[in-house]
């Protein structure tokens, strides 16, 4: 196992490339199982997630090809397998995605349960609710989603919760299915939107995206496509706040601003001067950041994936701040790791009541999810010694070299074996 070492202390200075969003490429590449003909997706970004997703498809007979510049070729003429097998689902939860696309277009599907994670429960019921509406006969044995549907047909789906990959498995599920379907309640963030945009140029008619009300009505057949997945936005929001923890000048280019709106705005709260383009982002900060308050929502409320990174800024800010986690339960393993290397914080249920020191002190520290070790990274980057980041395989999930692209902007980051 791999493991990051960080010498805190260099302003992060210099421009990047922001690579494509994990959450957008992982629900187009399920979508390919819809399309009739090959489906090419590009700006996929090099993670792990999206080799456990090619994986995922290869174990089931589609054709997969690689070509330059991350775009990947996927060709369903092959399928012979319609299974999603627990070692492969234990390791990404997404892979749940492929469930309403196999029904849709093959009528069978037999998915692992993810089960619990590490910041929450994360159950699957509006999935199969939602796919039981449309038709589906949906079983759960042996610990597997066991699903078969002649042809789904189109249902009036009210979900309880927002949910993004519910959101997105439905659409798919719809597009293929007879009549039409209306999601009420559904996801508003912009893979949601990136993905009906994938569907409607294969020839589906999905209706709404971006509102939280979904039309679509299904279709025959969907046809193979050229698809560009969006910009990383929690990705260009995480190197946002290296910058501003570090006191430094930063241009991210290849991004979005108009998809981190909100993450923008508490930026400039905490005292960072930030300018937009229509691809770029610059940041700065002189000084210490000040500490902000906030509540994490569905988009376009401050997202989920961004509390872990300001937590830490809170953590070396001027002031005091509380962060409000309202999207998952258990999602603040970041913070006693933190607390180990001198934070200030304390727990109470969904709050964390954080008081900004001067600095932090490196520790040894071990990341317990994704954005949780990126936020441990970011102290890391700022703390007085060499922080040590053990369990990096979950960073690999979601950030394509991060360690390169923050040595490019002066950090002392180096990935050594354990
Ligand atoms: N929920 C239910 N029932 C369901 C589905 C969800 O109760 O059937 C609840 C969840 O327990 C949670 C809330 O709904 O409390 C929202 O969860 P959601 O389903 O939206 O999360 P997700 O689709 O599993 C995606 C991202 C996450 C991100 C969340 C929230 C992907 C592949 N993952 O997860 O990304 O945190 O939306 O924005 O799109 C990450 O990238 O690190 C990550 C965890």
């Amino acid at each position: 196992m791999e493991r990051l070492l960080i010498r805190g202390g260099n302003p992060l200075r210099g421009d990047i490339r922001i690579s494509g969003a994990k959450t957008a490429a992982l629900p187009v590449m399920a979508a390919t199982l819809l399309a009739d003909g090959p489906t090419t997706v590009g700006n996929i970004p090099h993670l792990h997630d999206v080799t456990t997703t090619m994986e995922l498809l290869g174990r089931m007979g589609v054709e997969l090809t690689v070509h330059e510049g991350m775009e990947v070729e996927v060709n369903t003429a092959s399928i012979d397998s319609f299974r999603a097998p627990y070692e492969l689902v234990k390791t990404m939860r997404a892979s749940i995605l492929v469930l309403g696309p196999l029904l849709a277009r093959f009528g069978r599907a037999e998915v692992s349960l993810p089960g619990g994670c590490a910041i929450g429960s994360r159950p699957v019921n509006i999935h199969v609710d939602g796919l039981r509406a449309m038709g589906a006969e949906i079983e759960v044995r042996d610990g597997y989603i066991q699903g078969r549907a002649d042809r789904l047909r189109g249902a009036h789906i009210r979900m309880d919760v927002s949910t993004v990959t519910g959101t997105e498995n439905l659409m798919m599920a719809a597009a293929l299915a007879r009549g039409t379907t209306v999601l009420e309640n559904a996801a508003r963030e912009p893979e949601v939107i990136n993905l009906a945009d994938c569907i409607n140029a294969m020839g589906g008619h999905v209706q709404g995206a971006g509102t939280s009300t979904l039309t679509i009505e299904g279709v025959e057949r969907l046809r193979g496509v050229h698809h560009r997945v969006l910009p990383d936005r929690i990705e260009t929001g995480t190197y946002l706040v290296a910058a501003a923890m570090t006191g430094g000048e930063v241009r991210l280019k290849d991004t979005a601003p108009e998809l981190v709106e909100s993450v923008l705005g508490k930026l400039r709260e905490s005292g960072a001067e930030v300018a937009t383009g229509r691809d770029w982002v610059t940041l700065r900060m002189d000084g210490r950041p000040c500490a902000v308050d906030l509540e994490t929502a569905p988009y376009p409320g401050f997202p989920t994936d961004m509390q872990a990174q300001f937590c830490a800024l809170n953590a070396i800010s001027t002031g005091a701040g509380t962060v409000t986690e309202t999207v998952f339960e258990n999602r603040f393993m970041h913070c006693l790791e933190m607390q180990r290397m001198g934070a200030d914080i304390q727990i109470d249920g969904p709050r964390a009541h954080i008081r900004g020191v001067e600095r932090l002190t490196a520790a040894p520290v071990i990341a317990t999810d994704l954005r949780a070790s990126a936020s441990l990274v970011l102290a890391g980057l700022v703390a007085e010694g060499e922080t040590r980041v053990d369990r990096i395989y979950h960073i690999d999930r979601g950030y394509e070299c991060i360690e390169e692209k923050l040595a490019q902007l002066g950090a002392d980051i180096q990935r050594v074996p354990d």
